[in-house]
């Protein structure tokens, strides 16, 4: 997908320089050919002689090196790159590329460039939480840098919060949708897959059947549409896809915080099957069962109704909510009712019952529910399914871009 895309990777100086180098080994595996500036701080963090093996290139550090400026000078390095990635982006390194300084390297090029930028900051969470660095992130935004992070979590300083380098999947990511075309670019999906588990005590829990299979195809297929994807995933045996975020919960209230952190979102798909009750007090340590005793009486909480939430949110509602609706009889007449019920625009309805094999196949037969009727679809393996999808939701979210091409 990056194959034949040159990137100028600009390391700063901050402890998560040294992600960087997995960073430049995944985008060359894509086929992206990555150029690499290293500040004089970033230079402490990485040795220029990893990021040359890495890249197989020369590795780039000094403005005024006669050698460099004759080979390949600031201004080929910052004209001749299709995308400009600064990881990690440091607090400094923003509040020079604000003021318009150029006096490294790094900043020369950054300044002399008109190629798209994308910022991936990391830095201890005062930080980042500083009025100056916000407003240097706003004023670099304003002037079209795009941005992946930072996100929150344990830091390198030993405090906890916002400020973690984005991960090198997201940030891989970010760089494929930027390179994307498709008719859903520049729209934001959230897709929501798989069982939740709901913890009796620390090792038992409520499950379901659902193998997230179809809301990982409907993911991946938003995604190769061009959307930016972010996939809430239950515990599920399969493997990230790739070109997208994917955050893994366990419990219907995480998948509720995830979901509601990753807002705003032009899409919303909740295909996952969340459980709809909880245990109200999961017991601390292992419930032990004792000979001749009754087994424990399991009371049950009702959990937060995600599709609903989202239908309904009043601040940054999704221009396009859907939700599934598994069934074992009269589908559509259910179906029909769900999306009333819940305020979703469209719902996608199935057949579970036994025997039709949608739990854990690779083949669906849905139909499409929305405020105009009822469509049936053909049976289709679940990734067709999804890129069905991505047609209509660009169909309806993006008519002109769309038209003539199918996702
Ligand atoms: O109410 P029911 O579970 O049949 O509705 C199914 C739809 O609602 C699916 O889209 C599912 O992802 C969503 N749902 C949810 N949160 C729940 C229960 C269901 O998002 N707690």
């Amino acid at each position: 997908m990056l194959s034949g895309k040159q990137i100028l990777l600009i390391v700063a100086g901050g402890i998560a320089a040294y992600k960087t180098l997995d960073l430049a080994r995944r985008l060359r595996e894509r086929g992206a050919c990555v150029r690499c500036v290293l500040t004089e701080a970033g230079a402490r963090f990485v040795t220029p002689l990893s990021m040359a093996a890495l890249t197989g290139e020369k590795v780039h550090q000094d403005l005024f090196s006669l050698t460099d400026e004759i080979e390949m000078g600031h201004i080929r390095l910052a004209r001749e790159a299709d995308l400009i990635l600064v990881a990690p982006a440091t607090a400094d390194l923003m509040a020079r590329m604000g003021a318009g300084m150029a006096n490294d390297l790094a900043t020369a090029v950054l300044l002399a460039t008109r190629q798209p930028i994308l910022l991936a900051p990391s830095m201890n969470t005062a930080m980042w939480e500083h009025p100056a660095t916000q407003a240097n992130v706003k004023l670099l935004k304003e002037r079209g840098c795009r941005s992946v992070g930072p996100q929150a979590g344990d830091l390198a300083c030993g405090e906890s919060g916002a400020g973690r380098l984005a991960d090198v999947q997201d940030i891989l990511a970010a760089i494929e949708t930027h390179f994307s075309s498709g008719p859903l670019s520049g729209l934001r999906a959230l897709v929501t897959s798989g069982p939740t588990h709901e913890p009796i005590d620390p090792v038992r829990y409520i499950a379901n059947r659902s193998s997230g299979k179809q809301g990982h195809a409907i993911a991946k297929a938003l995604a190769d549409a061009g959307a930016e994807v972010t996939l809430v995933s239950g515990p599920v045996s399969l493997a990230d896809p790739s070109g997208l975020r994917t955050l893994h919960v366990e419990t219907a209230e995480q998948m509720l915080a995830a979901c509601l952190g990753a807002l705003p979102a032009d899409i919303a798909i909740c295909a996952a099957a969340v459980a709809d009750w909880k245990v109200k007090a999961p017991a601390k340590d292992k419930m032990k069962k004792a000979k001749g005793a009754a087994p424990p009486a399991l009371e049950l909480a009702t959990n937060p109704d995600i599709l609903a939430i989202l239908s309904t949110l009043k601040k940054n509602r999704p221009r396009l909510v859907i939700g599934f609706a598994a069934e074992t009889q009269k589908v559509s007449a259910f179906a029909q009712e769900k999306l009333k019920a819940k305020g979703a625009d469209w719902i996608l309805a199935n057949d579970v019952s036994e025997g039709t094999g949608t739990f854990g196949g690779d083949s669906n037969q849905v139909h499409l529910i929305t405020h105009g009727g009822v469509e049936s679809w053909p049976r289709m393996s679940k990734a067709e399914i999804g890129a069905e999808l991505a047609g209509r939701i660009a169909q309806a979210l993006k008519p002109k871009a769309s038209k003539g091409k199918k996702a």
